[in-house]
């Protein structure tokens, strides 16, 4: 199967790539927006707001399958440039929708809990949607636009994580911080499912064999505030938790809203594959152990 991943840099995307090149099913291309940020030759340039560039990317891989991982996710630039968000989010997912129509592929897209309120999570696959943030609403736009591509797959996520020294995730800001043995006030209140990058990656492309369509949540076992996941990180990487203060979101003046009682649930994927990405202490553990 020949697969197009957009966005083959980022964190997802990066996993996705070397996970599909390993897998003998897979012939694989990807795409990179900024060149700063591009370690790799072999992909091929693809900015979401210029139609384009998504074209002749297109041309050129002739795929089957598209995978788009690429998207505007930093969620308080969102909220202050929603112009761009909605730019990049849902024009630029419009676009790979419209060439998968013409190239007659399938496209895999993801997604988030932040298209919850986070009122009562964590959530299913068919509860009802209401995002309270730009980027949640953004996300659910493109949700619709992709669910209207014949066979699409849509994976909910939730706060991705993997070892990566120039990323910006939120087990290596624990671990910068850590080392420097900076304190760091994180928040008690904002639940959800830390998921491991590569498993993320793993399942999506089982998903893709096994011809999945619609929406699935792929979420780590373990429902947790940022502030248990930070000492989980603290007690496996030999950091010292007194660094850690919890701290509640709404004293920390962001830009865009949060939901709180976030969190996905996982019995579907459970139910069709018969497994779930590990909880949070085994991940981390074997993260630590491939250094
Ligand atoms: N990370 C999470 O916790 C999480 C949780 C839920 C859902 N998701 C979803 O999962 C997907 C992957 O997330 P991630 O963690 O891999 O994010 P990431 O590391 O921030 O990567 C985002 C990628 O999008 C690219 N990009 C940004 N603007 C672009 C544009 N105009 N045209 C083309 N590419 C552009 C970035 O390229 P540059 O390097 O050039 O900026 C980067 O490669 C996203 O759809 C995200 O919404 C992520």
């Amino acid at each position: 199967m020949k697969i197009l991943i957009i966005g083959a840099d980022g964190q997802v995307g990066k996993h996705l790539y070397s996970s599909a090149a390993k897998d003998g099913d897979f012939i694989v291309v990807g795409t990179y927006r900024n060149p700063k940020n591009s370690k790799s030759p072999a992909l091929l340039y693809l900015d979401l707001t210029k139609p384009p560039t998504i074209k002749k990317a297109f041309d050129l891989a002739v795929p089957e399958i598209v995978i788009l991982c690429s998207a505007m996710t930093h969620v308080d630039n969102c909220e202050r440039d929603k112009e761009l968000a909605w730019k990049i989010n849902v024009e630029g997912v419009r676009y790979v929708a419209e060439n998968c129509k013409t190239f007659n592929c399938r496209l895999v897209f993801f997604s988030s809990e932040y298209v919850f309120d986070g009122e009562k999570g964590p959530y299913s696959e068919n509860d009802d949607t209401n995002p309270i943030s730009v980027y949640g609403k953004t996300k659910l736009e493109g949700e619709k636009i992709v669910l209207a591509v014949k066979d699409s797959l849509i994976i909910r996520t939730t706060v991705v994580y993997s070892y990566e020294p120039e990323s910006k995730n939120f087990l290596m800001q624990v671990l910068r911080k850590g080392a420097l043995k900076e304190k760091m006030s994180i928040v008690n209140d904002q639940y959800s499912n830390p998921t491991n990058a590569a498993e993320l990656a793993n399942f999506t492309l089982e998903l893709i064999k096994l011809k999945k369509s619609g929406i699935y949540n792929v979420v780590g076992k373990d429902l947790m505030s940022r502030y248990e996941f930070a000492l989980k990180i603290c007690e496996i990487f030999d950091l010292n938790p007194a660094l850690i203060a919890p701290e509640r979101t709404a004293n920390l003046d962001q830009m865009a809203k949060r939901p709180l009682k976030a969190g996905l649930k996982t019995d579907k994927i459970f139910l069709e594959l018969n497994k779930i990405p590990s909880g949070a202490e085994s991940s981390l553990k074997s993260i630590k152990r491939a250094l």
